[in-house]
């Protein structure tokens, strides 16, 4: 039985605005001004208080325009569309905040790897070691078309890309050696050539000469993070990850997918402890259990008027237009995607409408007071052998931050289930930490 676990926040739908259709949307400058990061500095230190590893800031690169065809859809939820640069937004929430991870969403279908390797480098630099890397191929068609493709490449060759690429990226990270930078003044010796390596890679999809022009940093090798669901993304994920972060939605699914994930790490020679795995979860708290599940209902009341949103974010998320289906009809077995495999697996066989009333937070949903909910995430933890949770809230507001870290997390704290205080200053120590 494990003692401790994680938390970590999922910033869904990245730095985009968030507030605007909520209850408590907050000032009418917060409001317009939803670009500026006040809201964010609030989350980080709201996390922070609640000794959280690390907070990724998701990220997609188009404005979509699966769902039937047109990006109308899309831009009146600002579903996914706007979003402002992650790695922007890290450097405003860095000064504000001591320990809290902090990890960008930087596709591997986008950037160039060298490009890549040394922003991750100089923000670890600037963080003093709190950055992480959340990995992702991209899946929508849509980004495609802004790098100059028409389509995203074949599901598992996105894989093989990414595992050159992280491969040439890592390689990049150490390129310098710890001790390559001397300083020695009276001789005239900032670094010391015979310990900085040129990598020299030539592959199938890339060509870098290297060194990275900057020293390693205090990370060197930064922790990264990876969702892949499918086999291949799986495997990735073992190779690479050093958090795994899953939708799964069931207990069962939850314990499968870490078995999974455990022993591919374990065929690629490395200690599966060391990869922190996990549950994507949306918390609804209140003060009683009646008023949590009020506030569940009024939810699923506001989606059921809103069945567009939810089945452009499906479209999204396949490049399937779901617009096409009827409503109330389960998924034809045959459907496949280049998107996203794992979520169109779970779907199939389900009704567009069921899915679109009840997806708005893809993730484990659990209800209640912070009693009943740390006690349902306490259970999951000992049912699944996890180590943790990647909490989110799509459309969270101000409110919501307190709910989670100053209501649901200090009674995780008094049952003695997460961290009070942060023991380590690197974002690779606290996650090994227990
Ligand atoms: C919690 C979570 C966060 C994710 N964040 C991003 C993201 O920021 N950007 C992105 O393009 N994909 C993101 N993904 C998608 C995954 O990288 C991956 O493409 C998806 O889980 C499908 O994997 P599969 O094709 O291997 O099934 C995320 C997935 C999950 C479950």
């Amino acid at each position: 039985m494990k003692d401790h676990f994680h938390l970590a926040w999922f910033l869904s739908q990245g730095y985009g605005p968030k507030t605007w259709r909520s209850a408590w949307p907050g000032s009418d400058s917060d409001l317009r001004r939803w670009m500026m990061p006040d809201l964010f500095i609030d989350l980080a230190k709201g996390l922070e208080r609640g000794g959280f590893d690390y907070m990724i800031i998701e990220d997609s690169s188009m404005v979509p325009y699966t769902y039937k065809g047109s990006h109308d859809t899309y831009l009146k939820y600002a579903a996914s569309t706007p979003k402002l640069d992650p790695a922007v937004l890290v450097s405003y929430l860095a000064p504000v905040t001591k320990h809290l991870g902090l990890v960008p969403t930087l596709s591997t279908s986008e950037y160039p790897p060298y490009l890549l390797a040394r922003l991750v480098n100089t923000l670890d630099h600037v963080t003093e070691g709190r950055i992480g890397w959340n990995c992702v191929t991209s899946s929508n068609d849509g980004a495609a078309e802004n790098y100059g493709h028409d389509a995203q490449r074949p599901h598992n060759e996105r894989y093989d890309v990414a595992d050159e690429f992280t491969d040439v990226v890592t390689r990049l990270w150490e390129a310098w050696e710890p001790d390559a930078v001397v300083l020695d003044r009276e001789n005239h010796l900032f670094a010391d050539g015979a310990k900085v390596h040129a990598i020299n890679h030539e592959g199938k999809y890339f060509k870098v000469r290297g060194p990275l022009n900057a020293p390693r940093s205090p990370q060197g090798r930064v922790p990264i993070c990876q969702a892949g669901g499918s086999p291949r993304g799986q495997a990735f994920a073992a190779r690479w990850a050093d958090t795994i972060i899953t939708n799964a939605i069931t207990v069962e699914a939850m314990k499968a997918f870490r078995a999974e994930v455990r022993r591919l790490a374990a065929s690629y020679g490395r200690d599966p402890d060391s990869i922190k795995v996990l549950y994507l979860t949306y918390p609804i708290v209140d003060v009683t259990e009646e008023a949590a599940r009020e506030r569940r209902r009024l939810l699923a009341e506001e989606d059921g008027r809103h069945l567009d949103l939810n089945l452009s974010g499906l479209s999204r998320l396949t490049n399937i237009d779901f617009a096409q289906f009827d409503l109330d009809q389960p998924l034809p077995e045959g459907l496949t995607t280049n998107g996203h495999q794992s979520s169109l697996a779970n779907w199939i066989g389900k009704t567009p409408r069921s899915l679109a009333t009840g997806s708005r937070r893809q993730g484990f949903e659990v209800v209640g007071t912070p009693d009943s909910v740390a006690s349902r995430m306490q259970d999951i933890v000992q049912e699944t052998g996890g180590d943790g949770f990647l909490i989110f809230n799509t459309y969270f507001d101000r409110r919501y931050v307190m709910e989670i870290c100053d209501g649901l997390v200090p009674e995780l704290q008094r049952r003695g289930l997460t961290r009070k205080a942060y023991a380590h200053k690197l974002l690779r120590d606290n996650l090994l930490e227990f």
